[in-house]
């Protein structure tokens, strides 16, 4: 057979140094896991997870780069030297002017909305997300949702389903005036909608719009570097720009971020809060010290300040985004081949199964994507999580909100599985899918007051 060169393989550009041993589990330890978990993926524990797909937080494999800064850690209290480091690759990588590390994306979330948000205030953002609307909200104010109307159809094939629909927030500002809105926040690589991207002309065009009406822009900038990726494969004039070119580019139309480092930059623990604005710093550097540290290292040893520097730098390589969003596709595409509604187009950090597709003859109050993603724990050991109805929680006047994407999400840490494992994960689902029809709901039996999908308890219906 003769080798068509115009579609050779590509490979993963690292190789393995040390390994993870993982255990095996049997069908009947999975039912007794599960059970005791209630029914919850977030409650098992990791021993009895063969391949771990419930999140790409804090789970990606460091370089041996990384590692090797550990040792140059600097944990002096005060002035440390791997702040100053931590400090100039964000400078280099992404141009804010001031930064505040925190130990993780809702630590600077917390901060970020008791300086920012004012009792009252709306905050419009591109779909929301669970940790960032509950500090919105805590801090006073009201999340309005403007993303556009195809984030919400799995089925569209919008190349740019993280995009703002304008539109909806023209309509909030001319009823409630540009004063009652703290800022647009906007997530680049939209977690909630399957890891979608904006795109660079809507964000110019966002960026034209708020400085008209003098609104800042906050970035949630935690998968910044997969939306690039995107924006170099699918927009315009961007084909031949570096995915680092194309990072700093998004972050310079903004006014200020959020981070959890603990995705696209690679490192198990960390994140900042960044600012263009003197006086939003200012205040930051205050509160940092009330609920963090001191604000050279903001609840982070100087080791992890050091390893999230080198990761801000190994995340905008183009060859690293390239395998990293090629084994989501693949996975993705895998899934597809097998007949399982996924959210298209396959997103950045992992793939979207579709439970309402899935599991149509069960309601959302009988939580499809919950029921799906512990039936498919039972299958093959794989660790996925609920990204539907019950992360969406309630309303502050104690309403459920009721998301119109109910989904199961299998979240690939990066640098970490293999094409094999992919292989297994897919042929797992397709299996469950083949007895789709014998799966039951569940029925919440603890709820927590906050971000309840991370402890809530369920039985079978
Ligand atoms: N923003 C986005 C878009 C996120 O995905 C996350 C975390 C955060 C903020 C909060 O950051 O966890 O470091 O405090 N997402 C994880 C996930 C939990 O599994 O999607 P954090």
């Amino acid at each position: 057979m003769s080798i068509n060169t115009s579609k050779r393989s590509w490979a993963e550009p690292y190789k393995m140094k040390m390994v993870e041993l993982l255990k095996t589990t049997t069908r009947t330890n999975r039912l007794n896991a599960i059970r005791k978990a209630g029914y919850n993926t977030f409650l098992l524990p990791s021993e009895d997870v063969y391949i771990d797909l419930l999140t790409d937080s804090g789970t990606n494999a460091m370089s041996d780069r990384q590692w090797s800064q550990f040792m140059l850690g600097d944990e002096a209290y005060a002035g440390s030297k791997s702040y100053f480091k931590l400090e100039s690759a964000i400078h280099e990588y992404y141009g804010y002017k001031y930064i505040v590390p925190t130990h993780q994306g809702r630590g600077a979330e917390n901060i970020l909305s008791k300086v920012m948000i004012r009792k009252g205030q709306f905050i419009p953002g591109n779909m929301y997300f669970t940790t960032t609307r509950v500090h919105q909200e805590l801090a006073g104010g009201k999340f309005v949702d403007i993303i556009i109307d195809e984030a919400n159809d799995p089925t569209n094939l919008h190349p740019f389903k993280g995009n703002v629909d304008i539109e909806k927030l023209d309509n909030l500002v001319k009823k409630h005036g540009a004063d009652k809105v703290a800022y647009v926040s906007l997530a680049s690589n939209v977690n909630m909608a399957g890891g979608q991207p904006f795109s660079m002309e809507n964000l110019k065009a966002l960026r034209k719009y708020t400085k008209i009406h003098n609104i800042p822009i906050i970035h949630d900038m935690t998968r910044v570097a997969e939306n690039a990726y995107f924006i170099q494969k699918r927009e315009k004039n961007y084909a031949k720009k570096s995915i680092r070119e194309i990072v700093k580019e998004i972050c310079s139309y903004t006014d200020g971020a959020t981070m959890s480092a603990k995705k696209d930059a690679l490192v198990n623990i960390g994140g900042f809060m960044a600012t263009n604005d003197p006086h939003v710093f200012e205040e930051a550097r205050n509160l940092v010290v009330v609920y963090e540290g001191l604000h050279t290292y903001g609840g982070l040893a100087g080791r992890d300040m050091e390893a999230m520097a080198v990761g801000i730098k190994e995340s905008v390589d183009d060859r690293h985004q390239a395998a990293r969003i090629g084994q989501v596709i693949y996975l993705g595409e895998k899934m597809e081949s097998y007949g399982v509604p996924i959210v298209k187009p396959i997103g950045g950090h992992g793939v979207f199964v579709d439970a309402k597709a899935f599991l149509p003859h069960l309601t959302q109050d009988q939580f499809p994507a919950q029921a799906l993603a512990a039936e498919i724990y039972v299958d093959s050991g794989v660790r996925t999580m609920e990204r539907g109805v019950v992360s969406a929680g309630r309303k502050p006047n104690g309403e459920n909100y009721y998301p119109d994407l109910e989904l199961v999400r299998f979240t690939l840490p990066r640098r970490v599985y293999t094409q094999a494992h992919m292989d297994v994960v897919a042929e797992s689902v397709a299996e469950v899918f083949q007895k789709r029809e014998r799966i039951k709901g569940l029925k919440m039996v603890y709820e927590p007051k906050y971000l309840r999908f991370f402890q809530a308890r369920f039985e079978k219906l």
